[in-house]
């Protein structure tokens, strides 16, 4: 089978890295691809913006499967236009894709399913969203409703940052993406994200994970696009898992089939676990970047047969095995990222660290002959295998300390909540 990955960024390396193991596989491309990829693949130069330049490549290179990685692809409808052209493809549809192209799509499907999340209002204007935070109690939450980069969320503590938030949304500081306004109530508790192939009709969980969004330690700084992950994620027990599942995975996939929009592709639950159980804080209709990273070295299974069951149809009975060890990543972004950065900056000592349980996936990097470019804000994902958070840690640790690369900066903290939990439970003993 010859196969066409979509996108340039970690998740994809980590994709093209799985599928390249799979023994279906006769030739694997992505388009556009890394300096990572094309040590698994063969690049393909693509505007992938275009829908029509996506499925022309695919049928230059006799494509029989099309895997999408990035959101913007599913919601411009890459995946329709591919199975028009009467080629496989693992991707919602848009009208799937709305789950996590529009909060208030979501939220409605929520009160349609009694699914269990945070008690909203949209607004499409700015005084009466301004006259309901002004009764709201704090904090509370604003988001921008359509897709704005990670960045139309906002969690104000003060009156004035809530207000601040929401004129911000209507001045058209998210394009067309503020046009409408959802406004929230705080969820306390820890997040978890929570991975689950669907084929329109069936599921089949894949694992869970936590990422860390902050750019610094300590949580601190601005948002990013995520600065490191670990997988599987202790605080989503067996039963908390089952619960979400039951409550919110399994409804949602009704109620999109009841629409006439199934769901088809894999759908990233963000969790918040309150003390009242399981809440969802939003969907994505994508696998995770960097949370893709650390779930692909933990999986056993022919990852391409699950994609094109979830494609095709036929998930019921399937099953995914995965190594018991932890997976981390820290991911080693430009400094300046995630506001502006310089291109570039030459990286050293990378390509010599891959091992059995050690992996650097690419994301923001190219080659020019022998030297290895950062061209991204997020630009290495150093991954490792461990029996435990620390020790996966610790391996991703020696591993970043040994690339020699000046402009580059990443998280020391990784994974603290599980390493402290790890250490407490030690201390228990
Ligand atoms: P989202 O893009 O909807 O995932 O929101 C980004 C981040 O904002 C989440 O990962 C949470 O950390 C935080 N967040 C969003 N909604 C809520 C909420 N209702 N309560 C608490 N935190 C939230
Ligand atoms: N790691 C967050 C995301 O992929 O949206």
């Amino acid at each position: 089978m010859r196969v066409l990955v979509v996108g340039s960024g970690g998740r994809e390396h980590a994709l093209a890295w799985k599928l390249s193991q799979s023994p279906g596989l006769s030739a694997l491309f992505v388009a556009p691809g890394n300096g990572g990829t094309q040590k698994v693949a063969t690049n393909l130069a693509c505007d992938i913006t275009d829908n029509d330049a996506v499925v022309a490549l695919a049928r230059e290179h006799e494509i029989d499967f099309v895997v999408v990685g990035p959101d913007a692809q599913v919601v411009q409808g890459l995946g329709d236009a591919v199975r028009t052209a009467g080629i496989d493809c693992f991707c919602p549809s848009a009208a799937a894709g709305q789950l996590e192209g529009s909060k208030s799509f979501t939220k409605a499907l929520c009160d349609e399913m009694g699914i269990p999340t945070a008690a909203y209002r949209k607004f499409d204007a700015a005084q009466p969203a301004l006259g309901y935070i002004r009764g709201h109690k704090l904090p509370v939450v604003i988001k921008a409703d359509g897709l704005a980069l990670g960045k139309g969320v906002t969690v104000a503590t003060t009156l004035a940052d809530a207000e601040h938030a929401v004129t911000d949304c209507f001045s058209g500081t998210f394009g067309a993406a503020g046009a409408s306004v959802v406004i929230e109530d705080f969820l306390e508790g820890e997040e978890a994200s929570f991975f689950v192939l669907c084929d329109g009709e069936d599921i089949l969980p894949l694992a869970t994970a936590q990422d860390h969004k902050r750019a610094f330690d300590g949580d601190m700084g601005p948002n990013t696009g995520g600065m490191g992950a670990y997988s599987p994620a202790p605080v989503m027990t067996p039963e908390i898992t089952a619960r979400a599942i039951r409550e919110i995975i399994e409804p949602t996939v009704r109620g999109m089939k009841a629409r006439g929009t199934p769901y088809q592709g894999v759908l990233y639950a963000g969790l918040m676990l309150t003390a009242d159980g399981p809440k969802l804080i939003e969907y994505n209709a994508r696998f995770g970047d960097p949370e893709t990273q650390v779930l692909m070295p933990r999986l056993k299974s022919d990852l391409l047969e699950l994609l094109l069951a979830t494609a095709r149809g036929g998930l019921g009975g399937k099953t995914a095995e995965w190594r018991d060890e932890f997976a981390l990543t820290v991911v080693m972004a430009t400094q300046g990222y995630p506001s502006s950065y310089p291109r570039g900056s030459e990286i050293r000592g990378a390509d010599v660290l891959d091992a059995d349980d050690l992996i650097v996936f690419h994301a923001g990097t190219r080659r020019d002959g022998d030297r290895l470019l950062a061209n991204g804000g997020r630009v290495l994902n150093v991954t490792a295998l461990g029996a435990t958070v620390a020790t996966a840690k610790q391996r991703c640790d020696s591993s970043t300390a040994s690339i020699d690369w000046p402009e580059g900066f990443h998280r020391h903290d990784i994974g603290w909540r599980e390493v402290l939990r790890e250490r407490n439970a030690a201390l228990d003993r």
